[in-house]
């Protein structure tokens, strides 16, 4: 996913300041800037990331843009890591534009991650008060019993407070290697939430990955690709949020 390059008063036009022809001069007349420094050239090409000037005013915020990407494991979800270790932004090195994690999966846990540069987007997502549902499939120690899952699914009290009722489903379980593959479907998003929720019954958490988000899946999409939400799809997540609630 690559940013397309544009002429510089072409995207001066775009944003409705002038025509293109006035772009022009005003490049010439040195009275455009990109990044801070003066530019003059008329061929010069942009990105959409690019901070551009006219006359010390800056043109409308740069476009928005909504990534689904499946995070492999092992990678940080977070936009740096100062021990340099690989984050999700790592992924994307050609997109210029300044995007970031929505929510958290941790290091160990793969899945359905989204990525924006919309912050009011990111906090409609995040927001407790907006129960976005998200779909995980889990790799236990031991075997889940009814009463464990029956109790998952009424909520359980955890050392941050009560979980809100939750979707359980157990897919398989194991005998010889005494372990048992479940989806659990959550309507919250708590730091390493369904690890504890399991943990709490003495379940270690073997593998996870998110497998949905709201309407939203990885159908498709292998670990480490990614592709744009389309419009109608960031219609719809922040219709479910805002009428969640
Ligand atoms: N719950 C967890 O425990 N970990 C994640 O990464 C996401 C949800």
């Amino acid at each position: 996913m690559t940013q397309e390059l544009e002429r510089l008063q072409k995207v001066i036009a775009k944003s409705g300041v002038t025509s293109r022809r006035k772009a022009e001069v005003l490049i010439t007349e040195g009275k455009v800037t990109v990044n801070h420094q003066v530019v003059t050239e008329l061929g010069t090409k942009v990105k959409a990331s690019d901070h551009i000037e006219v006359e010390g005013i800056p043109l409308e915020n740069p476009e928005k843009i909504y990534i689904l990407f499946h995070k492999p494991t092992g990678v940080i979800t977070s936009v740096s890591d100062d021990k340099g270790r690989k984050v999700v932004t790592d992924f994307f090195p050609q997109l210029g534009l300044r995007i970031f994690p929505v929510g958290r999966l941790d290091y160990d846990t793969s899945g359905l991650l989204l990525l924006t540069n919309d912050g009011e987007f990111a906090n409609q997502m995040t927001h407790p008060k907006y129960k976005i549902q998200k779909k995980y499939v889990a790799k236990l120690k031991g075997f889940l019993l009814r009463e464990e899952v029956k109790q998952l699914e009424k909520g359980i009290v955890l050392e941050d407070g009560k979980t809100a009722p939750a979707i359980v489903k157990v897919k398989s379980q194991d005998r010889e290697k005494n372990t048992t593959l479940v989806e659990i479907t959550i309507f919250e998003g708590r730091n390493r939430q369904v690890r504890r929720m399991f943990k709490h019954f003495g379940h270690e958490v073997v593998k996870l990955s998110r497998i949905e988000y709201g309407p939203l899946n990885l159908k498709g999409i292998n670990a480490g690709d990614a592709r744009e939400l389309s419009p109608h799809e960031v219609k719809t997540l922040r219709h479910l949020a805002l009428h969640n609630k």
